[in-house]
């Protein structure tokens, strides 16, 4: 027996494999392999054993393998898929981060035909705002499954919904009366080779939030409630329309963004040239004139237009960590600050330890009072650089 079974006796190795490397497939898709409608039925049969909203069995599978068919979907995928050629083009052989996946997505615009098998994703409604489920929401749990089912046996697919821009034709082509939607048209085939990796993906502790949005852990709890020991954290993130470079000037002045905070109003670097990591500077907060405390920061990470990460006091032992992330995102970028309170060299956490039975609530309102200053900050490098 594996030591790896589950409590519900699951092969959690398999699974887990299962669930990390079921990627977009597109240039290792074998278009000369023929795929069975066996096999079609066997993973639409698994697939509907998702989810759908109040039991309604309303989701549609549609499969094309005639050819003239396929040439047409091909065409009209093609049409829409013309901004990923044109982005091939730009991107190529610049190392962009985008550069594998819009080579990969425009592959696929190019040779969506060439699929064994097209099978479409479809549901009876259409999103009409009403609240009721049963419509998107009950297809894509399927969909995800369907490919999930495809991996495990060995074929592979991307999830491909350019087609949605293009329905009133696909419906013409394939005779979908109104009513319906469809949601994604998967080009399935065998994948050439089965080594397939998990992908980069942000870990979870940075992306889940415990009793309130932006509150972060950076471990499990014991028991559930915040401690000071399980790293407690704050994020705030805001969109712009600014690209990186405009936000990095902003926040890499350090007294810009502290112009825009209750708690630190005032910064100057201690140590002398560019910034970099080993870099000090002090923070200060004054208020009418009368200096309530001081700071002192060290730099620990730098990356220009990417991260801007500061401790408090002591790298090793920080009474804060504090950290701006950048990222691109749509034609902007995102922009998240975020902060994780140290167990050394700060007043929350001796006030924080006092009483066990506080420590939840202490670290609570203290992390209320970082999270709107927080926003204040990105609200106001916002408003500079989207002007
Ligand atoms: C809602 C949704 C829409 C997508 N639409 C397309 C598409 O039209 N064409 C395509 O080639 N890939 C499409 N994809 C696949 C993504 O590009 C792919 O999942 C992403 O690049 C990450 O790659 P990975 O799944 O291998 O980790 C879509 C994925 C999702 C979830």
């Amino acid at each position: 027996m594996s030591d790896s079974l589950s409590e519900s006796g699951f092969d959690l190795d398999h699974v887990d494999r299962l669930l990390t490397t079921t990627r977009a497939v597109r240039k290792r898709l074998d278009f000369e392999r023929h795929v069975s409608d066996e096999l079609i039925f066997e993973c639409i049969d698994l697939a509907e054993q998702a989810p759908t909203g109040g039991n309604d069995a309303s989701r549609r599978w549609l499969v094309i393998r005639d050819q003239d068919t396929k040439n047409e979907l091909g065409r009209l995928y093609a049409e829409v898929g013309t901004l990923f050629i044109n982005a091939r083009g730009r991107l190529d052989g610049t190392g962009h981060p985008k550069e594998r996946v819009v080579s990969s997505s425009a592959f696929l615009v190019e040779n969506f035909s060439r699929s064994p098998v097209l099978v479409m994703c479809a549901i009876w409604g259409i999103h009409d705002d009403s609240g009721r489920p049963g419509l998107f929401d009950s297809a894509i749990p399927s969909a995800w499954s369907f490919n999930l089912a495809l991996r495990s046996r060995g074929l592979g697919t991307a999830y491909a919904t350019m087609l949605n821009n293009k329905s009133e034709d696909v419906a013409e082509l394939l005779g979908i009366p109104s009513g319906v939607t469809t949601l994604v048209c998967f080009p399935v085939a065998y994948t050439i080779g089965q080594d397939f990796s998990p992908a980069p993906r942000r870990p979870a502790f940075e992306i889940t939030y415990f009793d309130q949005w932006g509150f972060t852990r950076s471990q499990g709890s014991q028991d559930g409630s915040a401690r000071i020991e399980d790293g407690p954290g704050v994020v705030v993130e805001i969109d712009t329309d600014a690209r990186p470079k405009a936000i990095w000037d902003v926040i890499s002045d350090i007294n810009m963004p502290a112009q825009f905070s209750e708690e630190l109003v005032k910064a100057e670097w201690t140590s002398d040239g560019d910034p970099q990591v080993g870099s000090t500077f002090r923070g200060s907060n004054s208020i009418s004139g009368v200096r309530e405390w001081e700071t002192d920061c060290i730099v620990t990470e730098w990356k220009d237009r990417a991260a801007f990460e500061w401790r408090i006091t002591d790298a090793e032992k920080p009474g804060a960590i504090w950290r701006f992330d950048l990222a691109e995102q749509g034609g902007g970028s995102r922009l998240r600050f975020s902060m994780t309170i140290g167990k050394d060299n700060n007043g929350t956490a001796p006030r924080a330890l006092k009483d066990p039975t506080q420590e939840s609530r202490v670290l609570h309102e203290r992390r209320l009072v970082h999270k709107a200053n927080m926003q204040r900050v990105v609200d106001g490098v916002k408003g500079l650089v989207d002007r």
